[in-house]
């Protein structure tokens, strides 16, 4: 039964509150990092492949579909930030109510979904360089931009801005987000100048027909544009530094998912309206559709911005990736010694350092599409359990604080399951089984490692046998 044990809250708040982290963040902050950690690759990149080969001009339905799986999941999310305020998301949640074996699955699920995700945002962001160079004539050696699989040795640009923001990271917290503030609002401003550029020139025909590939299609379009959304709950994992996360944390997710569905859906749009939606299946699609109506330094801005965008997305999630794999060697989840903070600094260095240094390798050497498409299934397993915690919570402690409650509980975190549910089964099956290898992987670690190491397992086994010699 000792799988099933549980952290109790007052425990988990102790920790937080020993943690030594700076509490600096107020809501604009983070809703700042939920914008920051949200649109990126998936709008710039994802929208066209989405539009082309799944759901047509509908793809404006896959991203509402999305964000409102995304909203469920968010609800459950914030009422269990309001009333765990530790580093960690939906791994600490899971602890406080599923248990250790289910808050390990849960954590090593969100360890491949913060470090694969960056991995392939990474890709992202250097092919978006790499192509702002090429047209500015500055070709780089082949060799150095692309991962083997496509001809290269290693993706050069990709391990250079996964170690840049990895130092600011270990340089303080106060200090990236000032950066991430900044270019924030360098993203949006490329999407709203993409919008008025682009939109009077929608022509309604290329919205015709409405859905080439049926409904189907638009399920499909929402399990492939689920990853626009990943990240998000990288809010969540902020609760240690924020001023007061209670009232914070629910606005900062809640109101980054809701400003981001809008734009996607608005972009979406206006893209399939101004070039037929079977023509976008390019690498930068919001920069091509410029281009196909004759805004050329208009293309070249919004490429900036987009490569902007794209560094605050890589910037918060190797924030989020090294607060989880802090919050799990805290626990002894994984060795206690690699969770130090840093004396002056007052942040993880540690697990970022070698949080880079995972990034970085994969980022290096693996081509973007097959490390994206594992982002999504771990993400969205994180997602549907934290879902049953939440309602596991209600039962199991129902007198518990709750500074923010998911509103009609019982109908939203049901629906917040079967929704990642329905997600997940329409991702392709090599995905599954690359999935069912890593949680193998893991089950070794927890067997082999985290559960005779567990800090609160330890201290049941020193209580038993103390007892023992009574
Ligand atoms: N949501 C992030 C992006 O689209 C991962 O880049």
């Amino acid at each position: 039964m000792d799988l099933f044990r549980r952290k109790s809250i007052d425990e988990l708040q102790a920790a937080a509150a020993a943690s030594g982290m700076l509490k600096n963040l107020a809501a604009v902050d983070l809703l700042m990092l939920g914008i920051g950690a949200v649109i990126g690759t998936g709008i710039f990149v994802l929208t066209g492949v989405a539009a082309a080969k799944y759901a047509g001009p509908a793809v404006p339905l896959s991203f509402i579909l999305s964000g409102l799986t995304c909203a469920l999941a968010g609800l459950a999310y914030a009422e269990f930030a309001s009333i765990v305020p530790a580093s960690g998301s939906a791994y600490t949640y899971a602890y406080a109510s599923l248990g250790e074996f289910i808050a390990f699955i849960v954590g090593w699920n969100l360890i491949l979904e913060y470090t694969v995700t960056s991995s392939a945002v990474a890709v992202g962001w250097s092919g978006y360089v790499v192509g702002l160079f090429a047209s500015a004539g500055l070709v780089l050696p082949h060799e150095l931009v692309v991962a083997p699989a496509e001809g290269g040795i290693f993706n050069l640009p990709a391990v250079l801005i996964t170690l840049f923001l990895s130092f600011l990271l270990v340089r303080g917290t106060k200090e990236s987000v000032k950066l991430n503030r900044i270019l924030v609002f360098v993203k949006l401003a490329a999407i709203f100048l993409f919008l008025v550029l682009a939109a009077p020139h929608v022509d309604a025909t290329n919205w015709e027909p409405f859905l080439p590939f049926g409904y189907s299609g638009v399920v499909s379009g929402a399990a492939i544009v689920f990853f626009a959304y990943i990240g998000f709950d990288a809010v969540a994992t902020t609760a240690e530094e924020c001023r007061n996360a209670a009232r914070d944390l629910p606005v900062g997710i809640i109101g980054s998912l809701f400003i981001c569905t809008l734009l996607y859906a608005v972009v979406a749009a206006v893209l399939t309206g101004v070039v037929p939606y079977s023509m976008l299946d390019t690498a930068e699609p919001v920069a091509f559709a410029l281009r196909h109506i004759g805004y050329n330094v208009g293309s070249a801005i919004v490429a900036v911005g987009a490569i902007c965008g794209i560094t605050t997305v890589l910037l918060v999630l190797l924030y989020g990736q090294a607060r989880i794999f802090f919050a799990m060697s805290r626990d002894g989840m994984v060795p206690a010694n690699v969770c130090k903070i840093h004396r002056r600094f007052h942040t993880p260095y540690r697990v970022t350092i070698l949080g880079a240094i995972f990034v970085s390798a994969i980022a290096g050497v693996f081509p973007i599409g097959m490390i994206a498409e594992m982002a999504n299934i771990g993400t969205l397993s994180a997602f549907l359990i934290a879902s049953i915690g939440v309602m596991v919570l209600r039962k199991t402690e129902p007198d518990l604080k709750r500074n923010f409650k998911c509103p009609a509980v019982w109908l939203i975190a049901p629906l917040a399951v079967l929704s990642c549910g329905y997600l997940m089964a329409n991702l392709p099956l090599a995905t599954w089984h690359r999935f069912g290898f890593w949680i193998l992987f893991g089950l070794c670690v927890y067997f082999g490692y985290s559960r005779a190491h567990s800090v609160i397992g330890r201290r049941a086994a020193e209580e038993a046998a103390k007892e023992e010699k009574r």
